[in-house]
């Protein structure tokens, strides 16, 4: 089968792999309908994860049909269309108990990474019973690729655990697949004001159109200044959605006393974390990985057309064009593009 490989920094390789197998009684193989390139994969192949091993086949978000399953998989038998959860869990250890999925201790963020992943034809899928959804026929197949990460990431870890309220003024810096799906679910609980930072004046444009109240361009703009005219304070909930110190940055200035900093960038290198500024401000800072543990509320409401988020799929490429269509994610902002379909049957 055909599949895309990590062969070290900056280096990618559509090659020749071989079908993956069952393994463990729990596993199932998924043969790939759609996949997709997240922000992530960008990370790895700019080299922020060190960690990786050389020869693996990347991406943890996609849609596919069950091939096959092991003996124990009880929920999913072969022809089932489903997506597959970013985050694998085995549904019974301790981090599982308490919904704490990514840290499952024998699963977590491990296709793609730990394991080989879904830019492939096929895929294996440990704990399938836990780490896969069907996919509800009132759901498009493109759409049903944007449940596997970055719809519940910003929900959970933008969304959730910045604790946004009614009313609040917020701000999310970074408006990337992951940063828009903040801003669509942060909609749930009604902000008031909703702040889209970015220096990519077509991402401002589709923020606006999705429901930001204002957007501050950082590459042309003060954004210091500009907060200032909307919110004299600064904002009740920053949230963060790139990865890199100066987002962090901007994101430790803007929040208020009171306030939540909700991280949910990927960071390789150490920030500036300004304690002597912000231990009297009464902030609550949050980190984390995405769970998942609200998919299964997020397909409903995907599912009721909760979201235009057709407006988010940018691209459409095969399989056998995914060394390009790395090339166009990278250069989002001169190519125009959002989330990047990737087809491959
Ligand atoms: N915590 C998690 O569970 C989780 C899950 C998925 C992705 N992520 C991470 O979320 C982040 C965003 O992912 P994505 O797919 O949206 O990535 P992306 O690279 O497509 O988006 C990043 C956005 O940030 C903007 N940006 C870059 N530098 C900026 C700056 N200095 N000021 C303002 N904006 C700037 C870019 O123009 C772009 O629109 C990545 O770090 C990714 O690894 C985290
Ligand atoms: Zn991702
Ligand atoms: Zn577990």
């Amino acid at each position: 089968m055909k599949a895309l490989v990590f062969n070290g920094d900056h280096k990618i390789a559509l090659e020749e792999r071989k079908m993956p197998k069952i393994d463990k009684p729990t596993d199932a193989i998924i043969k790939v309908l759609k996949t997709t390139i997240c922000g992530t994969d960008l990370g790895i192949y700019k080299g922020k994860n060190p960690e990786i091993t050389l020869g693996r086949i990347l991406g943890h978000e996609g849609i596919g049909l069950v091939e096959e399953v092991g003996e124990s998989v009880s929920q999913f038998k072969k022809g089932d269309k489903v997506i597959i959860s970013c985050i694998t869990s085995c549904g019974s250890c301790e981090y599982c108990k308490k919904q704490l999925y990514s840290h499952c201790k024998d699963g977590g963020w491990i296709l793609g990474y730990m394991i080989d992943g879904v830019q492939a034809e096929y895929v294996r899928i440990p704990h399938a019973d836990n780490s896969l959804y069907k996919v509800p026929t009132t759901i498009d197949d493109e759409i049903a690729v944007l449940l596997s990460d970055i719809l519940p990431t910003g929900h959970e870890i933008g969304v959730q655990y910045g604790n946004v309220k009614p009313g609040d003024t917020i701000a999310i810096v970074g408006v990337g697949p992951v940063g828009m799906s903040v801003l669509l679910t942060s909609q749930f609980y009604s902000p008031s004001i909703i702040i889209a930072i970015d220096m990519d004046e077509n991402r401002l444009k589709l923020a606006k159109e999705l429901g930001a109240t204002h957007t501050i361009n950082s590459a042309t703009k003060n954004v210091f200044e500009e907060i200032k005219k909307i919110a004299e304070e600064g904002v009740d909930v920053a949230i963060e959605a790139v990865g890199i110190p100066a987002t962090w940055d901007i994101c430790q200035k803007i929040v208020k006393p009171g306030g939540h900093l909700a991280n949910v960038g990927v960071h390789g290198v150490k920030v500036d974390f300004e304690i002597q500024k912000l231990w009297i401000k009464n902030l609550t800072i949050t980190t984390g990985l995405v769970n998942t543990n609200t998919t299964p509320m997020l397909i409903r409401s995907v599912s009721a057309n909760r979201f235009d988020l057709k407006k988010m799929i940018t691209h459409r490429f095969k399989l056998s064009e995914i060394e390009k269509a790395y090339q166009v994610f990278l250069n989002g902002a001169k190519e125009k593009a959002m989330k990047i379909i990737i087809d491959v049957d």
